[in-house]
């Protein structure tokens, strides 16, 4: 069928006045769309297996009808943009960055090498890998003002909160950074932001210990200094993290660098289509990650696996899950219906882990339950498997973090996605600020009584 703009009424292709240009015709996968209210019918082109939302607008009744939209709460069936950085393929497990796959990328590469591919598109040279980790390490201090910042939270405020208050506050420390089509104050603020949130995360940690802060070890590697800032005495200057569970740390900011559009990605893309600063965006994308059904996750995992507490107890949570009562976290995926792949990859590293810190006596009670849910017809109906977080609590709390840093944990390596994502959504002239629509469902117009 043929068709010339992205929306023309059947009865008006051959129109000229519609289509304002005589005898042109492209030939493309078209959706036919006839409504039933008013008879006409409609073609709209089909591209990269999508069709514009906006072309359904001019399906109309009438002068007074807005048009056709689209209803999509949770946007499971909506692109809410085009992006070269990551790619998911949730029925057959695979996930890539840039092209490369995920289980390559942990293998062979660090996390900041990751970043450097996230953030610009491909593999850094040696020189341009030197340039990059420099420049990152050299950013990672902070201004003595923030340390302000973390006093004044309380004894026990959550860490994930003090994260996101404390990248808000960044904002306010460089004003510079409101220049976001300048690519060089972008580069900086990118610099700035991957290098100062192990900091951030660091001094939430020590804050909530009641521990003075510790500066960056410049010496150290990414995951290395972030260990040092996290556990180093404050009466010594040295502190050598070990070298397996560094490079285990290492591996797990790796997988969870970037994850296309999942909720706080989106957060960091809305929020920064109306053009704030990056920090005033990485704020945002940090409180979405903070949720129990995104980044929250780990940290409710094991929470859970405490509570059961003993194999025996697995059948009564499974009835309890399928009757309603309950989530099975770490189970389940918007995107995933198939084995998570960051999952088996930690399922992996969690023999190296166990065979530094010993084995977590919740691993036995985790692989039980997989066992189990995998066998049940509730789990295998719906497609739950496991996702990243089912396995990343054990080892982190192997590792000795405390589980209300596990969100925290997730949120340093995912800050070189949302900045890859950001970015990528500011350059693209596409992109328009976000602003769904709704369907009103309240009152018709009434009137204040007298
Ligand atoms: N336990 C029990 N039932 C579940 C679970 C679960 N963990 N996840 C989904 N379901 C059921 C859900 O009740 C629904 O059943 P029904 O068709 O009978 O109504 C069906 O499976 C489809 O689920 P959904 O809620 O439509 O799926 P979604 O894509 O909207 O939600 C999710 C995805 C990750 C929020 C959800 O699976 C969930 O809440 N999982 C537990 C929390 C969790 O582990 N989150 C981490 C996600 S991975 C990392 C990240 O994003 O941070």
């Amino acid at each position: 069928m043929p068709f010339l703009s992205s929306f023309i009424p059947e009865d008006s292709i051959n129109d000229p006045v519609v289509t304002g240009v005589d005898n042109i015709f492209l030939m493309a996968d078209t959706l036919a769309i006839k409504d039933s209210r008013t008879g006409k019918e409609y073609q709209i082109p089909i591209v990269d297996g999508t069709i514009r939302a906006a072309d359904l607008r001019q399906i109309k009744t009438g002068d007074k009808d807005f048009g056709l939209e689209t209803y999509d709460p949770g946007l499971v069936n909506t692109a809410v943009c085009k992006s070269k950085i990551t790619y998911i393929d949730g029925d057959a497990g695979i996930l890539r960055y840039r092209g490369y796959p995920i289980e390559e990328l942990a293998e062979k590469k660090e996390y900041l090498e990751v970043a450097y591919l996230l953030v610009n598109g491909e593999l850094p040279t040696k020189s341009q890998y030197e340039d990059w980790v420099h420049n990152i390490t050299y950013h990672t201090m902070v201004h003595e003002n923030v340390k302000k910042f973390f006093d004044g939270f309380h004894y026990d405020a959550h860490p994930m909160g003090m994260l996101v208050s404390s990248i808000a506050a960044l904002s306010t420390f460089y004003p510079g950074a409101k220049q976001i089509f300048d690519e060089n104050s972008r580069r900086l603020q990118i610099f700035r932001l991957i290098g100062k949130i192990p900091t951030l995360a660091a001094f939430a940690y020590r804050h909530s210990q009641g521990m003075s802060y510790i500066y960056p070890s410049n010496d150290l590697k990414y995951a290395a200094n972030f260990l040092a800032m996290m556990y180093r005495p404050s009466w010594t200057t040295k502190y050598e993290p070990n070298p397996v569970l560094a490079k285990a740390l290492d591996v797990l900011f790796v997988l969870h660098a970037d994850h296309e559009q999942n909720c706080s990605t989106n957060a960091m893309r809305s929020v920064g289509s109306s053009h704030p600063d990056p920090y005033s965006a990485a704020a945002a994308a940090t409180a979405a990650l903070y949720g129990p059904l995104h980044g929250g996750a780990n940290e409710e995992v094991v929470r859970m696996l405490e509570e059961i507490g003993s194999k025996e107890k697995i059948p009564e949570i499974i009835s309890q899950v399928k009757s309603g009562k309950r989530l099975l976290m770490g189970f389940g995926h918007r995107v995933y219906k198939n084995y998570d792949p960051r999952a088996r990859i930690i399922k992996k590293i969690s023999e190296e882990v166990f065979a530094v810190t010993g084995r977590n006596p919740l691993l036995d009670i985790a692989l039980e339950l997989e066992k189990v849910a995998l066998s049940d017809d509730y789990f295998i109906k719906r497609k739950l498997y496991p996702n990243v977080d089912f396995y990343s609590g054990l080892i982190y709390q192997a590792m000795g973090f405390p589980m209300d840093i596990f969100p925290v944990l997730f949120a340093i390596p995912r800050m070189s996605g949302w900045l890859s994502q950001w970015q990528e959504g500011l350059l693209d002239p596409d992109q328009k600020i976000v602003r769904p629509r709704q369907i009103y469902t309240g009152y018709p117009e009434r009137h204040v009584p007298e």
